[in-house]
């Protein structure tokens, strides 16, 4: 398994009127990647930023920039954001007419492709496009809003991914990253950390503190420990 995790401050959660610096803050205050939540008020009741935004944010930071897609029709938005500087593109199964065609139009344009789960979204939908997945999403509230509450099913179905990933990372020697999204925060991170997610994206969480550094800090402090805790118990 990837021994590191990665910290994705959702901006969703952001000042928009002052987006460039808080993009440059969280980055300094140790983000590894940017969240960036698109929705379209169809796939999803709510309506957010689209490539604009993105490729105004690019220049401001060096960090991959991860945008998940809650839109139908998926396809065409795809382009528009790979050339807005987007590093990974992520997008609902359900979403796509054809999630095998929209995987592989991702990687062409040079982007990282994943595929998110609602929380009800089986996990048999990435069982024959393995080989075009990069990482897998899984939402632990349902899509649409910052500050919801995390729903703990998700530990369950993230120890299921995790199992999944596993098996075919020993099978084919290919790794996959298992993300998480949606009311994460410093005193869950642990156990969702235990359960297998290794990248974690946290909006309220994060750009709701008043110290950015040290929200970040202690998330990656309870990673940690986890981790540890979980060495030890192998070892006994
Ligand atoms: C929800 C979005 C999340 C959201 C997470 O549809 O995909 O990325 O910003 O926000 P928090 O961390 O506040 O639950
Ligand atoms: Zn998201």
């Amino acid at each position: 398994m990837d021994s590191s995790f990665r910290i994705a401050p959702s901006i969703l959660s952001a000042d928009f009127s002052r987006l460039g610096e808080e993009v440059r803050d969280v980055v300094e205050a140790g983000a590894d990647w940017i969240h960036f939540d698109v929705m379209d008020n169809h796939y999803v009741p709510n309506l957010t930023i689209g490539p604009v935004v993105c490729e105004a944010i690019r220049p401001h930071v060096k960090v991959p920039i991860d945008v998940h897609l809650m839109v139908t029709p998926v396809d065409s938005l795809v382009p528009m954001f790979a050339k807005a500087g987007a590093d990974i593109i992520t997008f609902h199964p359900e979403a796509s007419q054809h999630v095998d065609r929209t995987l592989a139009l991702i990687r062409d344009l040079g982007c990282k492709a994943g595929l998110v789960f609602n929380p009800a979204t089986p996990l048999g939908w990435m069982d024959h496009v393995m080989d075009k997945i990069d990482l897998i999403l899984l939402m632990s509230v349902n899509p649409g809003f910052g500050g919801q509450s995390f729903i703990t099913e998700a530990l369950n179905k993230l120890a299921d991914a995790r199992g999944r990933i596993e098996a075919w990372g020993q099978a084919t020697g290919r790794s996959i990253l298992l993300e998480v999204d949606g009311g994460v925060k410093v005193d869950n991170i642990g156990a969702i950390a235990a359960a297998g997610a290794d990248t974690f994206v946290a909006g309220s969480a994060i750009f709701g503190s008043s110290d950015y550094k040290a929200t970040i800090t202690a998330m990656r402090n309870a990673i940690a420990e986890s981790r540890r805790k979980a060495m030890r118990r192998h070892e006994v």
